[in-house]
């Protein structure tokens, strides 16, 4: 429960004076109550862009934009980058606390357990063109997992979300995988539960039938660290997505196919497929400034992709986690210096001491560095955005069952209308 501060806030409006609490949480700014503002003062609150709206009350992720940084559960992201691994922060995410050697081996086990999918789920694939971007696939397979797992749709029974939660962590990977392989039309691999679960991702992606294939460790590691870094970020678009879904009562699938379409964006988890066009089409180091002056052009709808975030106003504190995967994974690969790299580092470099850039605070964000390390390990582009989604769909699952085991009400904003006042049909030869 957030705590009651004593304080209020007034509003005055037509002379007339209200009231509201101001609740505090453990971290962050005070919040004003304004749930009795309609009813007590006929207005709305105006918040395009939800800049000043907090729209519920969380315990699992906390981020300071101003200090950089970011805990899950009250763990720094850099402690847990460095020490923990996917599914211990999993584990961190989905129940509150890290979990005692027989919890993780319980948990490990129960996410194992589920990585296939119902075999009919592989038809599903072929009913896709083979162009199509892996986020659609994605997209309409997670969905459609509601159609084959009518016994984890009930969120009512708690049973039910647990089984739903689990299965969603262990067949995301699958799910992804396999929509790489249709696209590259590849035979689908199937999951293998010896591996870890970024182990058994690469797998899934790169094996082929006619031969064998190493999972390399340090990229491996990567892996799991991309997963890690991008497994929730609080309230953002996608994650109020998957809340305003599921506050209607749509079972978890669906909930969660909701916010894979959200993520889909360029201004949120497409940023990172957008980034890496971006620098393919800047090319050469030399086109550097003619993208700068693009991107200052108020003319322009240009956008330097990867950089800047409605939240981090200093740095993103998982920018400098993915930037040192970067620098392994390439020296690992020996690809310190191709073309679209040489972009990247003077991009980056250029924008952190540019005075736009610098004023408006805009730094490099986790898609900037993530995008350059799935190149590197052998995505395509589009397999970008699918793969923030598998990471995500922890974080969004967290977040739905944060929302279930509390009661609540619809979600439901209301707006600032401004179209025509009523006016009577006109026939159409008098139009
Ligand atoms: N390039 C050039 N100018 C920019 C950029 C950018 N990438 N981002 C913001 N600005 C400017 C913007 O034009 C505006 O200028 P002015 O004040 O003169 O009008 C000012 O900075 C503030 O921008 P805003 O659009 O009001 O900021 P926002 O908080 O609404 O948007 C953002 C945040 C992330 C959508 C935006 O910075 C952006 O479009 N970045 C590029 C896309 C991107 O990399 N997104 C991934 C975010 S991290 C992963 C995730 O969480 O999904």
């Amino acid at each position: 429960m957030p705590k009651d501060t004593g304080k209020t806030a007034t509003f005055t409006i037509d002379g007339a004076t209200h009231e509201f609490p101001v609740y505090s949480g453990t971290l962050g700014p005070d919040v004003v109550d304004i749930g009795k503002l309609y009813a007590k003062a006929d207005v709305f609150t105006f918040d395009p862009g939800y800049t000043s709206t907090g729209s519920c009350e969380s315990k699992i992720t906390f981020i300071d934009g101003e200090k950089g940084e970011l805990l899950y559960r009250g763990y720094p992201i850099e402690q847990l980058a460095e020490k923990s691994h996917y599914l211990e922060v999993c584990y961190l995410l989905l129940y509150g606390e890290l979990p005692t050697k027989a919890q993780m081996d319980d948990f490990e086990t129960r996410v194992t357990k589920h990585t296939m999918l119902h075999e009919q789920m592989r038809n599903f694939y072929s009913g896709f063109r083979r162009d199509a971007h892996p986020m659609a696939v994605v997209c309409g397979v997670v969905g459609a997992m509601s159609a084959f797992y009518h016994d984890s749709t009930d969120i009512n029974d708690p049973w039910q979300r647990e089984v739903a939660t689990i299965r969603l962590i262990a067949k995301l990977p699958t799910i992804v995988a396999w929509a790489f392989k249709y696209a590259a039309g590849q035979p689908f691999v199937y999951p293998r539960n010896d591996l870890t679960y970024a182990e058994n991702f690469l797998h899934m992606c790169f094996s082929v039938p006619a031969e064998t294939y190493e999972v390399n460790p340090i990229l491996a590691k990567a892996m799991d660290r991309i997963f890690t870094l991008h497994a929730d970020h609080e309230q953002n678009a996608s994650t109020s997505t998957v809340r305003l879904a599921g506050s209607s009562g749509a079972n978890p699938f669906a909930c969660i196919a909701a916010g894979v379409a959200c993520l889909w964006g360029p201004a949120h988890g497409g940023a990172n497929q957008a980034c890496l066009e971006m620098l393919r089409e800047i090319g050469t180091v030399d086109q550097i400034p003619t993208y700068i002056k693009k991107a200052k052009d108020k003319d322009d709808p240009f956008r330097l992709m990867g950089f800047g975030h409605r939240v981090y106003k200093n740095f993103d504190p998982r920018a400098k986690v993915m930037k040192e995967s970067a620098d392994e994974v390439l020296g690992l690969l020996g690809i310190e210096n191709n073309e679209t790299l040489a972009v990247a580092k003077e991009l980056e470099r250029i924008a952190l001491e540019d005075e736009y850039f610098v004023e408006k605070k805009l730094y490099p964000n986790v898609d900037f560095y993530s995008g350059i390390i799935l190149e590197a390990m052998g995505f395509p582009t589009s397999m970008f955005t699918p793969i923030f989604a598998l990471s995500r769909t922890v974080g969004w699952i967290s977040q739905w069952k944060e929302m279930m085991e509390e009661s609540g009400r619809i979600g439901r904003p209301r707006q600032l209308y401004t179209g025509p006042t009523q006016r009577d049909y006109a026939d159409v030869d008098a139009r």
